[in-house]
C-alpha cells in the first residue's frame, strides 16, 4: 500500500523505540560522544529523539506538542560536531538499523534520510 505511511510500515513505535534503545546503547559507550550528552540518564534524550523520528516519519505529533519545531541546528549548536562526531554518530545508528532487520527498501529509506540529516548536522571546521 503506498499510502501506508514509514511509520506504518516499520511497525510504529515499538520499532523506533527499538531503534533508538540501540542507538543510546553504541552511544553510552562512546568516548567522543557520550560526555557530549549533558544529562546523566541518556532516558531522556532518548524519548525525544524517538518521539522526533516517529513525528517525522509519519507518526504522532508528539515531539511537537512537547517541543515545538524541531529547528534541529539550531538545537544542536551548543555541541560541537565535526565530521568525528558525525561518523561516531552514523556508526551506532547504522548498527542499529541493521537490528531492526527491516526490509532493504525501508532500510535503505532510512538509512539515507539519517545519513543525510548527520551531514547537515555538522557545525564545526575538522582541527587543521
Ligand atoms: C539532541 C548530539 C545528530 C536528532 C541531541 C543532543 C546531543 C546530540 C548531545 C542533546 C541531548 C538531549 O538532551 O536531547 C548529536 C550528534 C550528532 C547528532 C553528535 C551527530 C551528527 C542528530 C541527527 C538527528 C538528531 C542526524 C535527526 C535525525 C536529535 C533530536 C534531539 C537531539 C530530535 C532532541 C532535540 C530537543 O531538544 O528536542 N543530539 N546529534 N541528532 N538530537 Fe542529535
Amino acid at each position: 500500500d503506498n499510502s501506508m505511511t514509514l511509520f506504518e510500515a516499520v511497525g510504529g513505535e515499538p520499532t523506533f523505540r527499538k531503534l533508538v534503545d540501540e542507538f543510546y546503547a553504541g552511544v553510552a559507550t562512546d568516548p567522543l560522544l557520550r560526555p557530549m550528552y549533558p544529562e546523566e540518564d541518556l532516558g531522556p534524550a532518548a524519548d525525544r529523539f524517538a518521539l522526533f523520528l516517529m513525528q517525522y516519519w509519519g507518526g504522532p505529533n508528539t515531539y511537537s506538542v512537547q517541543r515545538g519545531h524541531p529547528r534541529l541546528r539550531m538545537r544542536h549548536a551548543p555541541f560541537r560536531i565535526g565530521a568525528a562526531e558525525r561518523d561516531a554518530w552514523l556508526r551506532h545508528m547504522r548498527r542499529a538499523v541493521d537490528r531492526l532487520d527491516l526490509p532493504p527498501e525501508i532500510a535503505g529509506a532510512l538509512w539515507d534520510y539519517l545519513e543525510r540529516a548527520a551531514h547537515f548536522m555538522v557545525n564545526a571546521p575538522e582541527d587543521p
